[in-house]
């Protein structure tokens, strides 16, 4: 007896160890949202159908953060649908919510995003990437600091200096891949959108010294967006949490010896030619401020391209008409550049431009891929929309993934089908990078990385899948191996 006792302790109390942070967690969370559900009068009101449960509607949160494939709802929804119709309410991460599969629902709610409502994620985001984040903040302060980050993506930035260092990049690592040898698909295109995005905030050139610390640094602090918000030496949060500080200090050594070398040459103005020049130039923001703002981009446009890459291939691999047609484009595009003498393996914007099946299938990666399967946002005032009342404070998630694969605009959407995008090449159901005053400000820069990377890919190697792998997520969805593969090289053009 004494001994199945203490082999169940032995079995049972690590357990116990590993799960009562998460329990507290739980509680804390459960009951700010006993709080703040006393607080909300909804008498009279004509809210969405739906089964609130409460504030221990655990079922109903074990449901909503259940992973799903990436072109589906989920369970959660799926089952709501089915019982109240595309807009219904539930109580979901401590908060009374309403959910929307309906696009003209969702058109709205983003097109009124700073009206109507405003940006509304996980206190976890703000303890990570900062509580002045672009991704966080609102009103004036992300105006102006939406109106940096368009600056740093726009066109002429695109072509003079993301352009060369995204071939650069990409040239350099499939250089170093070995043939029959497996790898995983995400940490070559990870390691590319890292890189890009480092070069062209820091100046920092993947391989220099402190490069790859911040890289390490950097996968940290990522890991600890996903985690329990548990601050314990050891835990995923407190982790992410030393490497923010730990970014932000390599940031304020980097800013001061930007201001020292300004100062020593005797010049009035910073070198723009990264973001952290360009805001020192043209902003009064605080070094914390900065810091917030170069970790936000970093994070906006690394692990989502990386997706947007990774998925390409994924899609393509099972698509052989499409890969074929595709690499016809780009064989056309290089025999083009040697019809005209020019040798360089890198491309020019005019290059890019005439990827134009690449940019169709693209769009079709992300419509089945969702990237961003929902977004959330809270009600600022009280709204009354299609005959229902959202009550200001509530929270709406929106479920993008619905105008993706609805079969009213898309044909048969659960396919694979880039020459849709031919056929009809504006869709006003294509969200992938949202809409409204957050639109994504990297959609081109996404895109442009994308394009290049699957140029030098399809021109250069043969793939075989490794293991199968599939997208899935809750919100985010993931290659939960990677996406393996095994590389052949394929002959250099003549
Ligand atoms: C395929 C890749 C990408 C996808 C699918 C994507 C998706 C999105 C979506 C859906 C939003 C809107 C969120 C909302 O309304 O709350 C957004 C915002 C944002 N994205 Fe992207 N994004 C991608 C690439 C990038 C890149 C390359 C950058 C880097 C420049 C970037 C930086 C941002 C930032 C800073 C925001 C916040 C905008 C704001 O609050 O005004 N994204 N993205």
């Amino acid at each position: 007896m004494e001994s199945i006792i203490s082999l169940e302790l032995f079995l049972v109390k690590p357990l116990f160890l590993l799960l009562l942070p998460a329990f507290a967690a739980a509680v804390i969370w459960l009951s700010i949202g006993l709080k703040s559900s006393l607080k909300w009068k909804t008498k009279g009101l004509n809210l969405p159908p739906g089964n609130m449960g409460g504030p221990l509607s655990i079922w109903e949160n074990i449901t909503f953060l259940k992973s799903s494939s990436c072109d589906s709802h989920g369970d959660f929804a799926e089952q709501n649908i089915q019982k109240y119709g595309k807009i219904y309410k539930s109580y979901v991460m401590g908060e009374p919510t309403i959910f929307s599969t309906d696009i003209d629902f969702q058109r709205f709610i983003l097109l009124n995003d700073g009206k109507l409502f405003e940006q509304h994620g996980p206190k976890t985001l703000s303890h990570i990437l900062g509580r002045t984040s672009m991704l966080v903040v609102n009103g004036d302060l992300h105006h102006h600091l939406r109106s940096l980050s368009l600056n740093f993506v726009g066109i002429s930035k695109l072509k003079t200096l993301f352009l060369p260092d995204i071939n650069r990049i990409v040239i350099q690592l499939m250089k170093d891949w070995k043939e029959n040898t497996p790898f995983r698909m995400k940490e070559e295109a990870c390691k590319v959108t890292f890189n890009v995005m480092v070069k062209n905030v820091l100046s920092m050139n993947p391989g220099v010294e402190g490069a790859e610390e911040l890289r390490k640094l950097y996968m940290c602090f990522m890991k600890g967006l996903l985690a329990l918000p548990v601050y314990f030496p050891g835990t995923a949060y407190w982790k992410a949490l030393q490497s923010r500080k730990a970014i932000l200090s390599k940031l304020r050594r980097v800013l001061k010896e930007r201001i020292r070398k300004k100062e020593a040459a005797g010049i009035d103005e910073f070198d723009q030619s990264d973001l952290l020049g360009y805001v020192l130039q043209n902003s009064n923001l605080s070094v914390e401020q900065i810091g917030d703002l170069l970790l936000g981009l970093i994070f906006g446009g690394h692990e989502t391209t990386t997706s947007s890459i990774v998925m390409s291939v994924y899609y393509l691999h099972g698509c052989p008409m499409a890969l074929k047609q595709l690499r016809e484009e780009h064989v056309g595009i290089v025999m083009s550049k040697k019809a005209r003498g020019d040798q360089e393996e890198g491309l020019t914007w005019d290059d890019y431009k005439k990827m134009s099946f690449t940019q169709c299938v693209i769009s079709e990666s992300l419509r089945l891929g969702n990237i961003i399967k929902m977004i959330r946002k809270r009600a600022t005032k009280d709204v009354h929309f299609k005959g229902y009342d959202i009550p200001r404070g509530w929270s709406v998630i929106l479920y993008l993934v619905s105008a993706h694969m609805d079969s009213s605009v898309y044909e048969n959407p659960e396919k694979f089908d880039p020459w849709r995008w031919k056929r009809n090449p504006q869709s006003t159901a294509f969200l992938p990078f949202g809409q409204g005053l957050r639109k994504c400000p990297g959609q081109e820069l996404a895109r442009m990385e994308t394009a290049i990377f699957l140029h030098h890919f399809l021109l250069n190697f043969e793939w075989e899948l490794v293991e199968s792998d599939h997208p899935m997520g809750y919100a985010i969805p993931q290659f939960l191996k990677g996406l393996p593969l095994k590389v052949q090289r394929l002959p250099t053009l003549n």
